[in-house]
């Protein structure tokens, strides 16, 4: 989604603009742009499709910005037109002196636009962002303060923001406020970055402050004043940020995806120091604020998520209600947001997030929340929107991830959910203590079992170059497989584009099987358990209408050399946890699909990182 870098203070601002931008890309763009504060003038420059055009472009003008030390940039997701030149970010006001770049969808920008026409405004473009550019070029005309023009300007925007502002008459200022969409102010030295997220200041500074909704704040290389909507001086949070900027290296991999796939067992060696230790201890998670009177009496909770958030959540589901015998309901966030939701002071709301700042969910959480409910945030951004909004956080530590296709943060959160579901049935007493007991020492074993996995992916790669000409993939699963199967397609379709489904196998008959014939790879979760013999049959019945078979399995039942064409096989684990060990090469194929296909895996079209508008 839309990213935002703004810079005030000594450097060459166009470098570090850039350099910013490069660390927001994961985000996902279609377009960048900046606007450079120069001798006389603002100098907006824009391109389309990658940064290195950005780069391409700039470089017959470095005469005109090579002294500058102010300056916006940003990397634009289309929402309001195409991703065109004339689209692309910074937009400014008729007379080009002031600018803007915007993350958010303005939502009352056709009404805008009308009175700001008939004003005399000219727009150049079909986004809702220039609205803002006109709106407070306006107030500023009308106040001479860029502080204030903003401020009253924004009492009439309607929907999501972040914004940040220059304009020509100042030399060294820049204003930025946000409602809705995330904005962090980094305070360095004599100089002051804004940006949408971290990475993009974590190289100059560790001290930050988050705005919160409708705070403005101004900076300039050696002062800093923040005001709310009122136009009151408010105190500023200044914290330190626990990052390295290493973190975003691909350490020798070729794609962040591939080494993020890669340090999943890590991932689950870190959510596990603390909380569990041995099998016989209980599962300690004090970050969990209910009383334990309070979650022994829990009779209802609803799980909301977006995305590879929402299968984690389908397989949450499955643990409490198997484990603690509580009705779960999981939810889209994007659905749930627009119905009538049965939710009090007595249900429990988990929101699952990678990312934390997806505005289904945050909007989702903040209606959860106004119904009095008590908000259970897991997240791999503690220091995100949604974990400010937390009674109780859940962070599962899995370090930055940077592909666009979740991985180790899908990993971190089921291990949320097993702690989680664990620690519920031991104080509810609602699971025999063996199994409990059984699910820890296996949980334990998991990172050295992923480790086999990865050490060789011989037949997952033959695997993936035989279907890779495929046009379309179906996988099939039962019970606590069944979200595995619709995350290995989400996977696959993702990066790949190919039109992956995962289905509940028991449905295939009721329609879906109507697409079988020779040329349709099926593609069955077959874990030992309660379904394996039911997929089984069901895998028959697909390979019976010549489906080219699949099976991804624990299993060393003879029968499936029959049925099969390809045989992918994971170490021996109890049905439980097999979610786990599944989806890793189901992970993997999607990833050498795409990559034998020469997709851009890290950055797929169309999608964004972090889903930043609803
Ligand atoms: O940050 P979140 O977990 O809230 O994001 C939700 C989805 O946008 C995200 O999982 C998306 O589906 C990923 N690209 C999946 O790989």
């Amino acid at each position: 989604m839309c990213g935002i870098v703004g810079y005030v203070g000594y450097r060459s601002v166009v470098d570090i603009l850039l350099d910013g931008l490069e660390q927001l890309e994961y985000r996902g763009y279609d377009s960048s742009g900046i606007a450079v504060k120069c001798e006389n003038d603002i100098k907006v420059y824009k391109a389309i499709g990658k940064l290195n055009n950005l780069r391409e472009e700039l470089k017959s003008h470095v005469s005109e910005f090579s002294k500058s030390t102010m300056g916006i940039g940003h990397i634009r997701w289309a929402t309001h037109g195409a991703p065109t030149v004339l689209n692309a970010h910074p937009h400014t006001c008729n007379h080009g002196d002031l600018v803007l770049v915007h993350n958010g969808i303005i939502e009352n920008y056709k009404e805008l636009r009308e009175r700001l026409e008939k004003r005399g405004c000219v727009f150049k473009s079909q986004t809702d962002t220039e609205v803002a550019a006109h709106l407070i070029a306006d107030k500023y005309n009308e106040t001479g303060d860029l502080t204030e023009a903003v401020r009253l300007a924004t009492k009439e925007i309607e929907g999501a923001y972040a914004l940040c502002v220059m304009h020509n008459d100042h030399r060294t200022t820049i204003v930025a406020t946000k409602r809705n969409a995330p904005l962090l102010v980094g305070l360095g030295d004599g100089e002051y970055l804004i940006a949408s997220d971290v990475p993009a200041i974590i190289k100059y500074t560790k001290k930050a402050m988050y705005l919160t909704d409708n705070q403005i704040v101004t900076v300039t290389p050696n002062s800093i004043k923040l005001i709310n909507q009122e136009g009151v001086e408010v105190p500023q949070k200044i914290e330190m940020l626990p990052w390295e900027p290493v973190a975003l290296s691909k350490m020798g991999y070729k794609h962040f995806m591939l080494k993020e796939i890669h340090e999943q067992p890590d991932v689950i060696r870190n959510i596990l120091v603390g909380k569990l230790h041995t099998a016989a201890e209980p599962v300690i998670l004090n970050e969990v604020k209910l009383t334990k009177d309070t979650l022994k009496k829990l009779n209802r909770i609803q799980i909301i998520a977006c995305g590879t958030s929402l299968h984690a959540a389908m397989v949450g589901k499955y643990l409490i209600e198997t484990f603690c015998g509580i009705s779960v309901d999981v939810e889209a966030s994007s659905e749930y947001i627009y119905r009538q939701t049965v939710t009090d002071e007595h249900t429990l709301v988990i929101g699952v997030s990678q990312s934390g700042e997806t505005a289904d969910t945050l909007t989702a959480i903040k209606q959860a929340k106004s119904k009095g409910s008590h908000i259970l945030i897991i997240t791999n951004r503690p220091d995100s929107s949604m974990a400010r909004e937390a009674d109780s956080l859940l962070s599962v530590n899995a370090g930055i991830e940077v592909s666009v296709a979740a991985t180790k943060s899908y990993i971190a959160q089921l291990m949320a959910f097993y702690l989680l579901s664990l620690y519920m049935a031991e104080i509810k007493e609602s699971t025999d203590l063996s199994i409990i007991q059984s699910i820890k020492n296996e949980l334990m074993l998991l990172p050295q079992k992923i480790e086999q996995v990865l050490s060789n992916t011989d037949e997952i790669q033959k695997c993936a170059r035989k279907y890779s000409g495929t046009k379309d993939f179906i996988y099939i699963a039962r019970g606590i497989n069944l979200p595995t199967a619709l995350e290995g397609a989400l996977k696959l379709k993702e990066i790949s584009y190919i039109n992956a489904t995962g289905y509940a196998a028991g449905e295939l008959k009721h329609g879906p099987i109507a697409m079988l014939d020779e040329s349709m790879p099926v593609l069955s979760i077959l874990m030992k358990g309660i379904v394996y013999e039911k997929l089984l049959s069901n895998s028959e019945e697909a390979k019976a209408r010549n489906a080219r078979m699949i099976a991804l399995t624990n299993s060393n039942d003879p029968k499936l050399d029959e049925l099969f064409d390809c045989i992918i096989r994971v170490p021996e684990v109890q049905e439980f946890l097999s979610p786990i060990l599944a989806v890793i090469p189901l992970q993997l194929i999607a990833y050498y699909i795409a990559e034998f296909l020469g997709k851009d895996v890290d950055q797929p079209r169309n999608l964004a990182k972090s889903v930043t508008v609803e």
